[in-house]
C-alpha cells in the first residue's frame, strides 16, 4: 500500500512542475497565463513567438511523465508505472502550486505513453502530427489522438492498461472543453497564431 502512495506522490509532484510557465518567465516573456489561450503548455508558449522555449516545454512536460513512469515501472512493476504516469497527468492539469489551475496534459500524456508502451506513444504522436499538420489546430490533433489511443489501447493492451489510457484521455478531453467550444464555433487559434 505504501508503494501506491509513494507512486502517486512521486508522479503528482513531477507532473505538477509547470515547465511552460517557468520557461516563459525565465526568458522574460512574462506570465504565460496572460498570453493567448492562457494555457501553460507548449502550444501556448509558441504564441510568445519563441519556438525554442515552446520545444523545450514540450520535451520537459513529456519527460516529467515519461521518466517518472519509466522509473517507477522498472522499480515496482507495470501497474505502478501507469499509476505514476496518470498521477503526473493529474499533477500537470491540477498543480497545487498554481491553485490547481494547470495545463491540458497532452505532452505529459504522450511522454507517459512513450515510456510505458511506446507503440501507442508513436500512434499518439503520429495522429497528432497528421491532424495538426492538416488542420493547423493543436487541440484537434490532441483530441483525435486521445480517441484513437484509447481505442488502440482497449483493443491491443491488457484490460487495466486500456482502462488507464481511457481515463487519461478522458481527463485531457475534459481539459479541452473551451477548445472544443472554440472549434465548434470556428474560432480556435491555429498553431503559431497569436490569439
Ligand atoms: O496542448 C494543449 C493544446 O491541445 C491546446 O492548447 O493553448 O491552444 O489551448 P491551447
Amino acid at each position: 500500500f505504501i508503494y501506491w502512495i509513494l507512486t502517486l506522490v512521486i508522479g503528482y509532484t513531477a507532473g505538477s512542475i509547470p515547465f511552460g510557465l517557468l520557461l516563459a518567465r525565465a526568458t522574460g516573456q512574462g506570465d504565460i497565463r496572460k498570453i493567448g489561450s492562457g494555457n501553460i503548455g507548449a502550444t501556448n508558449v509558441l504564441r510568445t513567438g519563441r519556438k525554442d522555449i515552446a520545444a523545450l516545454t514540450l520535451i520537459l512536460d513529456a519527460a516529467k511523465a515519461g521518466l517518472t513512469g519509466w522509473f517507477v515501472q522498472n522499480w515496482l512493476g507495470v501497474p505502478f508505472g501507469y499509476a505514476a504516469a496518470a498521477a503526473a497527468l493529474i499533477g500537470h492539469c491540477y498543480p497545487i502550486w498554481l491553485g490547481f489551475k494547470g495545463g491540458k496534459g497532452v505532452a505529459t500524456f504522450f511522454g507517459g505513453l512513450f515510456a510505458l508502451v511506446w507503440p501507442v506513444g508513436l500512434v499518439a504522436a503520429g495522429v497528432w502530427l497528421f491532424t495538426a499538420f492538416i488542420s493547423k489546430y493543436s487541440s484537434l490533433g490532441a483530441l483525435i489522438a486521445c480517441v484513437v489511443c484509447t481505442i488502440v489501447a482497449i483493443v491491443f493492451l491488457p484490460q487495466g492498461a486500456g482502462v488507464m489510457v481511457g481515463v487519461m484521455s478522458a481527463v485531457i478531453i475534459w481539459r479541452h472543453r473551451e477548445n472544443i467550444d472554440r472549434l465548434r464555433r470556428g474560432v480556435e487559434t491555429k498553431i503559431g497564431q497569436k490569439g
